[in-house]
């Protein structure tokens, strides 16, 4: 559904990425892992149209997506969340949702009046168990909170690829099992793919079904968890990676 053909990002002389390829199926949940610096991040601004690649595509589906505006990628179902949630502070965690739901919405019908849009913000925050927070400022929520509300905010736009960029860092051992939980559930439930960049590697180990494995802008492995957790060049990469 989701694919990224041969990406090569230079942001001057650094290459972030070289020739990256990947593909995301229906119901796949993809992990993308690597050192700090390896381009994951630069990966999925490519992917949600923030910049753009020096060579290389992404498609979904049969469509050429590589230099739609981020807010076109996002109508085609493809939502992402930030490694520093990007909320609106002073605004309450629903009406956050709500510019999810309403402003950023696909174009269905139900989401364009006030009323669908606030029923599919509450479920949405519900889902990520903040429904008793909806009245909350966004900016007087723990960092945890902030970051299940990130995740409600991208939710609320049915995403049918959901790019997950370190959702779990800082979030405590409770909020930590939720995360885990609920990106299976968006899966098994809302049926979106995941794409999901993540440090925490007990989490992706568990949760992803591949994982593709990044170092110095290249892919260096890809396959299942276990595999790719025993592969030599990975753990030269994040021995490497300790050392220095
Ligand atoms: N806008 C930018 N301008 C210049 N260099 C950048 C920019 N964005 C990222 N980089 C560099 O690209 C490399 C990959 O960064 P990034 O994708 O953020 O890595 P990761 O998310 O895997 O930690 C790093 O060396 C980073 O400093
Ligand atoms: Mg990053």
């Amino acid at each position: 559904m989701l694919q990224g053909i041969g990406i090569t990002k230079h942001f001057g002389g650094l290459a972030a990425l070289s020739g990256v390829s990947f593909q995301v199926a229906p119901g796949e949940i993809v992990g993308l892992i690597g050192p700090n610096g390896a381009g994951k991040t630069t990966l999925f601004n490519i992917v949600s149209g923030l910049i753009r690649p020096t060579v290389g595509d992404v498609r979904m589906g049969e469509m050429k997506i590589t230099r739609l505006a981020p807010y076109r990628i996002s109508r085609l179902g493809i939502g992402r969340t930030f490694q520093t949630p990007r909320l609106f502070p002073h605004l309450t965690a629903l009406q956050n949702v709500l510019m999810g739901a309403f402003f950023r919405q696909r174009g269905e019908a139900s989401l364009r009046t006030r009323e669908g849009a606030g029923g599919e913000a509450m479920r949405a925050l519900e889902f990520v168990r903040l429904g008793d927070r909806a009245g909350f400022p966004a900016a007087l929520l723990p960092p945890g909170g902030r970051k299940l509300l990130e995740l409600a905010m991208v939710l609320a736009t049915r995403p049918r690829v959901l790019l997950l960029d370190e959702l779990m860092a800082g979030l405590n051992p409770g909020e930590l099992q939720l995360a885990m939980r609920l990106i299976r559930r968006v899966r098994d439930e809302r049926g979106a793919a995941v794409f999901w960049v993540e440090h925490v590697m007990e989490a992706i180990m568990g949760v992803a079904d591949r994982v593709v494995v990044l170092h110095h802008g290249e892919k260096i492995a890809e396959g299942s968890p276990r595999i790719v957790a025993e592969d030599p060049r990975v753990l030269d990469a994040y021995l490497g990676e300790r050392a220095a």
